[in-house]
This record gives C-alpha cells, structure tokens and sequence, in this order.
C-alpha cells in the first residue's frame, strides 16, 4: 500500500472515531463490520467481540431481529436514512431512550454497500416531550372539565378555545359549532366593546385585567342570561396574544334572590295585616254596638210612622246607611278574622257556579264571556262555603270593574299535587293594575273607585277570608290586559274526605 492510501486510511478512520456518537459499520444483512471507539467505550466491548456478530447479536442478544420495525431493511431499498427510537432499560435499571439512526453508504454500483449506525441518547429530550404531553393532557382535562365556563379568543375576537360548560352555558352543540362564532356574536350589541374597554381601563382591574363585572350573554338560540364576567389579556412579550374570559351563571343565584325578595315582602305584608286587622277588629266591635241601637230605634220610629207620612223616606235612609255601615263591619271582622268559618268538604269547582248564581246584580256579567278551565276531576277541600262564595264574589265583582263590564272572565281550577294546594286562579280582561298599588290592593280601605263606588274592604275581607280558611291569595300576573288572582286552598286528601264525610 503506498503511504498516501494509508494516510488516507488513517484520517477515515480518526474520523470515524471522533464521532461523538457510538456507531457501527453493517452489512445490508446486518454483519457488523467495525465499530467506533465510543461504541466500544460505551457498551464496554472490543472490535474482536463483534466483528461477524448481527447487531441484534450484540444490541438484544437475539438470533432474529426481535424489533419489527427495524428500518433497515427501508435503508437498503430506498437508499436513505432512517432512525427508530428504543426504550431501553440499564444493567442499573435505568430507563433511557435512544434513536438509532440508520445513513446508508453507497457502493460504486449505486446500492447500499454498509450502512452506518449510530445509538444517539436523546432521553432528556423525550422525557421533556413526555412531561410536555403530561401537563398538556393535565390542563386539557382541568379546561374540558372544569364546571366553570371558559372562552379564549384572540386579539381579533376569534374563538380560539371554548371548554364544554361554555359551549354549553352559550348553547354550542359542539366545539366545531363554536368556532364558526366570534366575541362579538356572545354577547347583546354593545356589550363585547364594553368588555374591552373595561380591560384596557387601567383603573378598573388593572392592566388587561376585569374582575367580576356583571353582565348579559346571549345563547345561538338569542336568549339572554346574566351572567359574572371575570377576564384577563394575555400577553407575551408585552404583546397581547389572547383574552380569557370566565363566567358564571346568575340565573340560579337570582331566583333564590328573588325568592327570597318576594317572601320577605310577602311577611311584611302578613305583619302589616295582622296589625292593620287588630286595629280593625276593635273599630268593628265598637262600632258594631251603637250601630245595632240606631238600627233598633230607626226599625222602631219606622214602624210607629203611617204608611203616607213624609219622614218614612228619611228613616228609611237612615235604616239604608246603618245596613251598609253594618255591612262594612262585618268585613272588617272577616278580615281580622274574627268570624266563626262552618267548614265542610266543598267541591272546588261547584263553588265557581254558586258564587255567580249569589250575585247580587247579575246584569254585572251580562257582557261578560264567562270561561272555565276546570280540572277533571274533583278537587276536594275543607272549607266554609259561604266564606268562599264571598271571596270568589269579591274577585268577580273587582275583575267586572276593571273590564268596565265587558271582556273574558276565566275560571281555572288544578291541583298542585307537590305543595298539596287546591288552585283556583280568576283572571280578567280589564285594565290591569298599577305596579305601585300592588303591596296595598290587600289594604282595608284601599281603593282606586271613586268616592261613594267602593270601601276599599273587599280585597280585605277576601284576603281574611282566605287566611280563615287556612289559604292564600296573591296576585298571580297583571299587565294592560288583564289581571290574574290566584287562590290557594289546601288540598283534602281522598282517605281524609271518606273519613270526614262517615
Ligand atoms: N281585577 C282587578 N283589576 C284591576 N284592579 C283591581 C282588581 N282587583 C282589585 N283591583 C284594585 O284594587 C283596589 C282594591 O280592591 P278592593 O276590592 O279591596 O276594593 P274596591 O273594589 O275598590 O272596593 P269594594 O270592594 O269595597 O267595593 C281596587 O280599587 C282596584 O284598584
Ligand atoms: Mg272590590
């Protein structure tokens, strides 16, 4: 060999060994023909150990590839490299990761003549991937599970993410469904750049930051729901690159108020009327006696009066006025609850019928259209008749007024089998009334009738009446067309009425 082919040798070789990599020289049959030194210094071996061996001899101590993807036989055909990544487990049970990378070395011929390849360590890199995909999958499942509603959009109003609870709250079949819509379109007009200008005001939450600000969405089906906003810019670099908005549903948390709104009003106006009827209750007996005497004495003089005599008209109206003086006692005894109820097992729907034949003037309802809803089958309670009759009179007789004698007049009677209440509910065509008279209509003398028309006792006595009966009246709707009273009794049980009635 002359002195340049060996030098030429030499520095091939020098090369081969500085490769910082171990590497291996193969046949396409994978002979092993040499190896590097950091091969040998690696797997701690000499180049005596495994030239002639296969490599799967040598890497699994195996006579047949156990790896089924071996790439080698795809670095022969097509003549490029290939790399395929191992999990291998240490002497000292350590698990590492290693790509074997496969460079294919051409023959004069063009075909592969070795191939080269080398174990490269890449397990700090494919730990790091793995921890990646980890906490990826983590936050995946904290953002898809979360209960809270989660929307990312970026700097232009795109949506970028919307977890379930927000593809829900926003009415989203599916994320794909939630993609085709912007910011814009979450909310009612106006509302989306109210947002942003909030979160560029410093002043309000600081830098890019909104806390707790309540406002109105709006469903893809138009419907509106309050809602708490919580959001925030995200920046890097300084750069803005996403706005996260959190919200929270007020619906349930504003029935409860609500609720709560109304039976608080509800028990200030039962401590108003307990009050209002003690009151009441010592004007009526006070009362109720000198009315009794003149109405003696008036009945007397009236008697002693012949038929033609010019001061009959005079007692007669005397007589007339005590009647209505006494009438408007007795109301006020109904209210306070100082009558004595005779209760029995009424029907609810019969009452409807008698309580109209009682009517005084039935030209009242003449261009009324009488309407009843009533419920199947028999809705059975426990009441005094006649209190029930005035009640329902009451009502028909307020309704009238207010239709200024014509309009509908329905009747509906059900049962509301969770609260165990027999329901009547009297709703009227007529004019509605007034949001600022509704905590005083109940009120004894509250009246919108002109003076001489009406006492202002009626819705008084009803709401007495009822309470005497062991149930409640409220009104149920009320609005320019109409008004709906809605009554309550409480439902006698079958097994309780057959008693009652043996
Ligand atoms: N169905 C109704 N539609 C509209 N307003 C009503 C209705 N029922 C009651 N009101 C209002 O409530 C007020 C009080 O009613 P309430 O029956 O206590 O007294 P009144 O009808 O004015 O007088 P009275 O019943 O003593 O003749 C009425 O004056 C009216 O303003
Ligand atoms: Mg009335």
């Amino acid at each position: 060999m002359n002195e340049k082919l060996l030098r030429e040798i030499d520095w091939r070789m020098k090369v081969f060994d500085s490769l910082s990599f171990p590497t291996l020289v193969i046949t396409p049959d994978k002979i092993i023909v040499a190896g590097n030194q950091v091969f040998f210094d690696k797997f701690n071996t000499t180049l005596e150990d495994i030239v002639g061996k296969t490599c799967h001899e040598v890497f699994y101590n195996a006579k047949q590839c156990p790896n089924k993807q071996c790439p080698l036989p795809t670095v022969v055909a097509e003549c490029k490299g290939q790399s395929s990544l191992h999990s291998v487990t240490t002497k000292s049970r350590k698990k590492l990761w290693e790509d074997r990378v496969f460079s294919p070395i051409l023959g004069d011929d063009g075909k592969v003549a070795y191939i080269l390849e080398s174990v490269r360590d890449v397990t700090r890199v494919k730990n790091l991937e793995i921890a990646l995909k980890e906490t990826e999958a983590f936050l995946e499942k904290i953002f898809t599970g979360s209960p809270i509603a989660i929307v990312v959009s970026d700097r232009y109003g795109n949506i970028l993410l919307m977890n379930p609870a927000a593809q829900e709250l926003f009415g989203y079949s599916s994320w794909e469904a939630a993609t085709n819509a912007s910011v814009a379109d979450l909310y009612p007009e106006g509302v989306a750049a109210e947002i942003r200008e909030h979160l560029k005001d410093e002043t309000i939450g600081g830098k890019g930051k909104l806390h707790n600000m309540n406002t109105t969405i709006l469903k893809s089906d138009g419907e509106e729901i309050p809602v708490e906003i919580t959001a925030s810019i995200i920046y890097e670099d300084g750069e803005e690159i996403a706005v996260v908005g959190i919200y929270t549903d007020l619906r349930e948390k504003q029935a409860v108020e609500k609720k709560l709104k109304e039976t608080r009003a509800r028990l200030a106006q039962a401590e108003k009327m307990a009050s209002i009827g003690k009151l009441a209750a010592g004007i009526a007996h006070e009362i109720n006696n000198p009315l009794t005497g003149i109405l003696f004495y008036a009945e007397m003089k009236q008697t002693e009066l012949a038929a033609d005599d010019p001061e009959r008209g005079e007692v007669a109206a005397v007589i007339e006025d005590v009647n209505r003086c006494r009438d408007i006692v007795k109301n006020l005894l109904a209210y306070s609850r100082q009558s004595n109820p005779t209760k029995e097992i009424v029907q609810l729907s019969e009452v409807v019928d008698q309580s109209l034949a009682l009517i005084r003037d039935p030209k009242a309802l003449m261009n009324i259209e009488i309407v009843k809803e009533i419920y199947a089958d028999k809705i059975l309670v426990h009441v005094d008749r006649n209190q029930i009759c005035r009640v329902i009179i009451n009502l028909v007789m307020n309704a009238v007024s207010a239709m200024e004698n014509a309009g509908t007049l329905t009747f509906r009677t059900y049962r509301d089998t969770v609260r165990q209440q027999a329901v009547m509910e009297i709703e009227d065509s007529g004019c509605g009334i007034p949001k600022e008279h509704l905590p005083r209509i109940f009120d004894p003398f509250f009246t919108t009738k002109k003076l001489g028309e009406g006492t202002g006792l009626g819705l008084s006595t009803v709401y007495g009446l009822i309470r005497e009966n062991k149930g409640s009246i409220d009104v149920k709707q009320t609005s320019e067309n109409g008004t709906t009273f809605r009554m309550e009794l409480p439902l006698l049980h079958l097994i309780e009425s057959a008693e009652q009635e043996s």
